[in-house]
């Protein structure tokens, strides 16, 4: 078998293993191998290339892959093992800014190569020539908007820059001029080849990704990161096509077309639409939104009367959200549900798709708790029960439990799907301030009769809730009923 047919067949199996990896990780009880087979695929993929490589590299070109490689998984490790949970959006999106760059410079490599009479052996000419010529252009173009569009997105999400949208006068005329540009730039760099052009399509490019980002804000961000995760994959696919990879080709579609399908359940899950996210804009009113509105007054409770609330229970819900991530509050919250469901409570979680700053950021946090994964519904499986529930515990969650998203159209998240926790018969808020949540939109279930403000870091009120439960001497019957 020759090297070449070697690669080809590690190539397969490599796929192969990315498939069975993305399978796994659509699913909290296999992601954990989901994992372990992207890592095999891609220990496979790496010794492939570098197998095929190895025929027309010296030993000094293999000396400099070794060493970049060491270089780029030892910062990766590092990353990855001091990120805190609530910093993986930006680190997600610092990572696909690499790869839109990784993908212009190997379009720029691929003209220069070809210009230059190409080490391939094999001289292109003709259609092949242009169609070479149409992926050089395509592949600078999405690596380079995926380039500043990542960057933007890190500093957003890291609040080195405002989160508010940048709106700019005419900045749909901006984007589609730019889309119009790089149609033109294309034709003629296809006709005619010059270094120029492919710097100008470069520098719209990058212009197009940072205004594009830009001018996105609020709860729009989440559809974002997974959109830049989607052009990452197709920049990655341009790629493979200039370098005659069919696994990076494999690779890039399926990040490519997951990430765009990630988009979309995030954009239905936030009532949006994908060109409405992509326009841009949402964000910048609701921050005003959120100051001024009178919404009466609010009441507060104890951590000592929550525990009382929650021992005459007979269902309580959970609903986490972004607070609880920042508090670290998981271990606690999942002793809580063992002690309640240990008196008898009949005790679920209820996740909204975007809550916390990432997709799937809850089951994440309480899987690390250990929290059996069928108490753990969808916002979809639970919305119907929450009329029937004696308590619902909202734990740093603001804007996916907001009633007006449901019954108020002129407010700014109008129409986003959220928790009806306001149906239960008790909501006890767990927060540490009258703020309001990532959208920056008042919260009108702060002030209905059936809530109450639990306030101080979610850790500390829930491991105050524990004390008074074991203060309680024997475990009290679980009253039968919802609401009282
Ligand atoms: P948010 O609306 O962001 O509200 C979180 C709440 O947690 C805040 O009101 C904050 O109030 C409270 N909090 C913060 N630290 C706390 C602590 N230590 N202890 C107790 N409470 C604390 O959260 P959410 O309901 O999860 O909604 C998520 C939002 O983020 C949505 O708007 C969504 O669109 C957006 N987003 C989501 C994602 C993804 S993919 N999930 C990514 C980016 C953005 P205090 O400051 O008063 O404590």
């Amino acid at each position: 078998m020759t090297t070449a047919t070697a690669a080809e067949a590690a190539y397969v199996v490599a796929a192969l293993l990315f498939i069975l990896s993305l399978a796994g990780l659509s699913q909290h009880r296999t992601s954990r191998s989901g994992v372990v087979w992207g890592i095999a695929g891609m220990v496979i993929a790496l010794a492939a290339t570098v197998g095929l490589a190895s025929r027309s590299i010296s030993a000094t070109g293999l000396v400099l892959i070794a060493v970049a490689t060491a270089v780029g998984a030892g910062i990766g490790l590092w990353r990855a093992r001091v990120v805190e949970m609530t910093g993986m959006p930006e680190l997600i999106a610092i990572m696909h800014s690499l790869v839109g760059l990784a993908a212009a410079f190997v379009g720029c490599n691929g003209y220069l190569d070809v210009d230059a009479g190409g080490h391939t052996g094999q001289e292109i000419t003709g259609s092949l020539l242009r169609i070479h010529h149409a992926e050089v252009f395509i592949g600078v173009f999405i690596g380079a908007v995926t380039f500043t569009g990542s960057v933007v997105a890190y500093l957003k999400l890291s609040a080195r820059i405002k989160s508010r949208p940048l709106m700019l006068p005419g900045r749909h005329i901006l984007n589609l001029g730019a889309l119009a540009a790089f149609a033109v730039l294309t034709v003629a760099f296809v006709a005619r080849p010059h270094m120029g052009l492919l710097i100008a399509v470069t520098v719209v490019a990058l212009a197009l990704g940072a205004h594009l980002v830009a001018s996105i804000g609020g709860g729009d961000m989440p559809v974002v990161v997974s959109m830049l995760n989607s052009y990452s994959g197709w920049a990655a696919a341009a790629s493979g096509f200039l370098l005659a990879n069919n696994l990076l080709i494999v690779t890039g579609a399926l990040v490519g077309s997951s990430g765009a399908y990630l988009s979309y359940i995030m954009c239905r899950a936030m009532n949006r639409s994908f060109l409405s996210v992509i326009a841009g804009g949402f964000g910048g009113e609701t921050a005003v939104a959120g100051d001024g509105a009178e919404q009466g007054e609010h009441r507060e409770i104890s951590a000592e009367e929550t525990a009382e609330l929650l021992q005459d229970a007979s269902s309580v819900i959970i609903t986490p959200g972004y607070g609880m991530a920042v508090a670290q509050a998981q271990y606690p919250v999942a002793e809580l549900a063992r002690k309640l469901r240990e008196r008898g409570v009949d005790v679920r979680f209820g996740i909204h798709p975007v809550a916390g700053r990432l997709p799937g950021h809850m089951n994440v946090l309480l899987a690390e708790a250990n929290v059996p994964y069928d108490i753990v519904l969808e916002m979809d499986e639970i919305n119907d029960d929450f009329a029937a529930t004696s308590v619902v515990l909202v734990i740093g969650a603001n804007d996916t439990v907001n009633p007006s998203a449901a019954e108020d159209p002129a407010s700014p998240i109008a129409g986003m799907p959220v928790l009806h926790v306001w149906q239960a018969a008790q909501v006890v808020v767990f927060k540490r301030s009258m703020a309001t949540g990532y959208a920056g939109v008042q919260n009108p279930l702060f002030f209905r009769e059936n809530s109450q403000m639990l306030f101080g870091d979610a850790k500390q009120r829930v491991e105050d809730i524990l004390r008074s439960l074991d203060a309680t001497t024997a475990p009290a019957p679980a009253m039968v009923g919802t609401n009282r």
